[in-house]
């Protein structure tokens, strides 16, 4: 009879514990929308919901981001050791993206009023931002940037933002540590109307035109750095619950 009790005690208990929703707010997981924006489950969302601001500050600011993307720039790092590459005369490319890759938009989200993606996007407002180039580097990836280029990769910058940044955004790599590169490639008023997946697709098919590229490593913190065509050997996807761009 007593170990009868026990066993529903102990069930009880158990069932309890599973069923206990983390953020007191049924039927919505803040850990499960995160999930399924990483693993781009979730697309073409223009906020975080307003249950989970609290919840990606959180995580942003505190170790489980700064160690997630340590964890990217190590498996990259080990990818990179051991890459089978072809003996031939092209130049082994690694690509990153620079938002929220190199160069950390944190301090700009984290502002009250902007709420870690909480609020509607204000172009007029992130152009101010940019515009300062005080980002601080995205942990880990500076180190991964160093590493591979011991390893002999040649590196190539491609980002969203406009040509016109051009002096701010290599003032602002330069003074975290990013100190050469094979090519920083921005958007120019041509590039404008299509979207970030079509308009990096096109800038990796221009690299690799003439022959004298193979792009083998690729890192981004938004799925459409990382699919369509020319991707590379093999992409590396650094986390932003923030915001989503197509
Ligand atoms: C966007 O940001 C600018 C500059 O900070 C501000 O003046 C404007 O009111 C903002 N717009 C909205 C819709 O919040």
């Amino acid at each position: 009879m007593k170990v009868l009790s026990l066993f529903f005690f102990l069930a009880t208990i158990i069932a309890t514990c599973q069923g206990a929703p983390h953020h007191h707010n049924p039927g919505f997981d803040c850990l499960s929308w995160r999930l399924a924006v990483e693993t781009n489950n979730m697309r073409h969302w223009s906020v975080v919901p307003q249950a989970c601001v609290s919840y990606v500050g959180h995580y942003m600011l505190g170790y489980q981001y700064r160690k997630d993307v340590q964890a990217v720039a190590d498996l990259a790092y080990n990818f990179a050791k051991t890459a089978p590459l072809p003996r031939d005369l092209r130049t082994n490319l690694w690509i990153f993206d620079v938002a929220d890759t190199v160069l950390s938009n944190l301090p700009y989200y984290a502002q009250p009023d902007v709420a870690f993606g909480g609020t509607p996007y204000n172009s007029t407002k992130f152009a101010i931002w940019e515009q300062k180039g005080i980002s601080p580097a995205v942990p880990g990836i500076l180190d991964l940037y160093k590493k591979v280029q011991s390893l002999g990769f040649k590196i190539v910058f491609i980002s969203g933002r406009s040509e016109s940044l051009r002096e701010v955004t290599t003032k602002n790599l330069k003074n975290l540590g990013f100190t050469t590169w094979e090519k920083l490639i921005l958007k120019q008023t041509s590039d404008a109307g299509t979207s970030s997946q079509i308009y990096k697709e096109k800038k990796r098919s221009e690299l690799l035109a003439k022959g004298f590229y193979r792009i083998v490593g690729n890192v981004g913190d938004q799925w459409s750095d990382l699919v369509g065509e020319h991707v590379g050997i093999r992409t590396f996807k650094v986390p932003n619950p923030m915001y989503y761009i197509s």
